[in-house]
């Protein structure tokens, strides 16, 4: 079969992947939470159903060549159907899910795909600022890691871990990440787990946390062995003693925009053409297979940089 060319937006830049935010609920409430965006939407139970989620994926891979999907929240494993959603779900070349690791351990093991690359979402080593981010009870770091343990377990490889730096809350702990990192990879083989540094995207009320990636990645820079440069959104990769380290850095960043390559899909099923508005959703559901490429087309349309530089 002939490899089908992605779609472009007016701005030149070609859809290649989905973040589908599977549900708004999430069991934890992290101070810094963007929601996916749609944290001023109002909150409707009315979560996008399997069978739309399954054929939003089948269309676009068949119509438009989308061959990297990946499923957000809220928090995904609390979506009851998770596991017949994947099942479900047509060949992917990339499939992954972003989950805070609460319920990792126990659903982990229901998740049969091939291929499901896993992000745990992990700010912290220190049980007393989990709690402080995340509102969780005490013990709960524990859990979360036995969770990456388990995913490890299954192969569900590579790990990511987000780490999204907080000014004065978690900027002291990027060492003791790579640390805990490179024991993972000795426990589950050379690059079984790599480290995703997050900036802070500021949605209103956060500023005081938000600390500078910039001058962090200098330091990278400037120690590790080797860099490498992602497509999407132009993120640089960090050789650091033999721990991959990822830098995202979205704030004010026209190279992030231009480099974007995804569109959104809501939990209550719209596509969304970017992360920093709510004002040109294109609603999905009900529609049919060429309703959803018609919706699909309008909203690369829409789309364009959020930071044009
Ligand atoms: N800034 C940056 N990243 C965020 N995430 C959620 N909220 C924010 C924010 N305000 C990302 C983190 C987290 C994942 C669930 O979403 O990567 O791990």
């Amino acid at each position: 079969m002939t490899k089908l060319k992605p779609l472009k937006d007016p701005w030149g830049r070609e859809i290649r992947s989905l973040r589908i935010s599977l549900t708004q609920r999430c069991n934890l409430n992290c101070i810094y939470c963007h929601h996916e965006g749609e944290k001023h939407q109002k909150k409707q139970n009315q979560e996008i159903p399997l069978e739309m989620v399954v054929r939003i994926v089948e269309v676009l891979k068949g119509a438009a060549g989308i061959e990297r999907v990946k499923f957000s929240g809220g928090e995904p494993l609390l979506r009851e159907d998770l596991p017949d959603i994947l099942a479900r779900l047509p060949d992917l070349r990339d499939l992954s899910l972003t989950t805070n690791g609460v319920l990792l351990e126990e659903i982990a093991p229901l998740l049969h795909h091939q291929r499901l690359r896993i992000n745990v979402s992990l700010d912290t080593l220190k049980e007393d600022r989990y709690t402080r981010i995340t509102g969780a009870p005490p013990k709960m770091l524990s859990r979360i890691r036995s969770g990456i343990d388990k995913a490890c377990e299954l192969g569900f490889l590579p790990l990511k871990l987000n780490f999204v730096l907080l000014k004065g809350v978690n900027d002291d702990e990027i060492w003791d990440m790579v640390s805990y990192i490179r024991e993972l990879n000795e426990k589950w083989g050379e690059g079984s787990v790599i480290l995703q540094l997050i900036e802070l995207l500021d949605f209103g009320g956060i500023e005081g946390l938000r600390a500078d990636l910039k001058v962090i990645e200098e330091e990278l820079k400037a120690i590790s062995d080797a860099m490498r440069c992602r497509e999407m959104h132009h993120r640089r990769k960090y050789l650091i003693d033999g721990v991959e380290v990822e830098v995202v850095r979205p704030m004010d960043n026209s190279e992030f925009c231009a480099n974007c390559n995804r569109l959104r899909v809501t939990s209550d099923g719209k596509f969304k053409p970017c992360l920093l508005r709510d004002d040109n959703l294109v609603e999905i559901r009900d529609l049919t297979d060429e309703g959803i490429m018609d919706a699909f087309v309008r909203s690369l349309a829409l789309r364009e940089p959020f930071f044009k530089g």
